[in-house]
């Protein structure tokens, strides 16, 4: 199997992006790992901190071990969000390719002091390194009422990110350019500063990614893939299917208490985010 940074390198010459999608269950993996493999696509799994804890880094790496023997898949693995060293460094030694360290709320120094130790440390297991510069606002999962607005001081500023990559060596750079997390009730959410995003691309030859992914408008997710992103994040649009189809079908079937056959419409649910997004990302629309 090639490895993930084979896959960074190929995005950014041909210019798609790996879909990241984060899980915290079993059943959404299946729902994300069906779409992969209807579209022979190499995917990112995500877990965030809280979603790692729930799951299990150590479960976690086992699945990713299992499915990508039974389907020859590239499916890797991405610890989303890592705050602290220490947990960035178990998720390493058990196994997870890739890490995002997010030292984003961190006064710069700060951030570039720790993620360079996560560069150290992973340059010796050949896993990837993800660093962020500039805030992205707001929590996975919810949905707001008001449509979100990205304050210019939260923006990634270039010479912020410039001075960051070149002092920490990281592989790719997640950057804030207008996109939140969590999505706005109307589900849909035009805040792409594509001005921002060329002007880093501009300075910054590293593979860029893209927060916030759900509810960003097909057009801007096209366009930011032109402007360098590699790597998009989805998880509340994915969580909002698999929940809202889960509740209704438990609405519906009262009495239905057997797991396996009252789950495999919320999976079907999260298939057809997935699948949307990957088609999506690799221009496969
Ligand atoms: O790190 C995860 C993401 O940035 C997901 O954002 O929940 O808005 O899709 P989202
Ligand atoms: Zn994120």
């Amino acid at each position: 199997m090639k490895t993930l940074k084979y896959y960074f390198a190929k995005a950014k010459k041909e210019k798609w992006a790996i879909g990241q999608f984060n899980f915290s269950d079993w059943s959404q993996v299946r729902g994300i790992l069906a779409a992969a493999q209807n579209l022979k696509s190499p995917v990112i799994l995500g877990t965030s901190e809280g979603e790692s804890k729930f799951v299990g880094l150590q479960e976690a790496v086992a699945m990713r071990n299992v499915l990508r023997k039974k389907t020859g898949l590239p499916i890797f693995l991405n610890l989303d969000h890592g705050k602290s060293f220490e947990y960035v460094k178990e998720a390493m030694d058990t196994g997870y390719d890739m890490v995002h360290f997010d030292g984003s709320k961190l006064p710069l120094e700060e951030n570039i002091k720790i993620s360079k130790k996560v560069v150290a440390y992973a340059k010796r297991k050949g896993i990837v390194v993800e660093g962020e510069v500039g805030r992205i606002g707001t929590d996975a999962s919810k949905l707001y009422t008001e449509k979100f607005q990205i304050k210019e001081e939260d923006l990634t500023q270039v010479k912020d990110a410039e001075l960051y990559v070149k002092k920490t060596g990281v592989d790719v750079l997640a950057v804030s350019v207008g996109t939140f997390h969590g999505m706005d009730v109307t589900g849909v959410s035009p805040n792409l500063r594509m001005d921002r995003l060329r002007e880093i691309k501009n300075k910054i030859e590293l593979p860029l990614v893209l927060h916030g992914g759900s509810g960003t408008p097909d057009q801007d997710i096209k366009e930011a893939i032109k402007l360098g992103i590699c790597k998009i994040n989805i998880n509340t649009e994915t969580r909002l299917a698999f929940s809202n189809t889960l509740r209704k079908k438990l609405e519906i079937d009262k009495d239905e208490i057997v797991p396996y056959k009252y789950l495999p419409e919320a999976i079907e649910a999260c298939r057809q985010v997935v699948e949307k997004y990957i088609k999506l990302f690799t221009n496969k629309g």
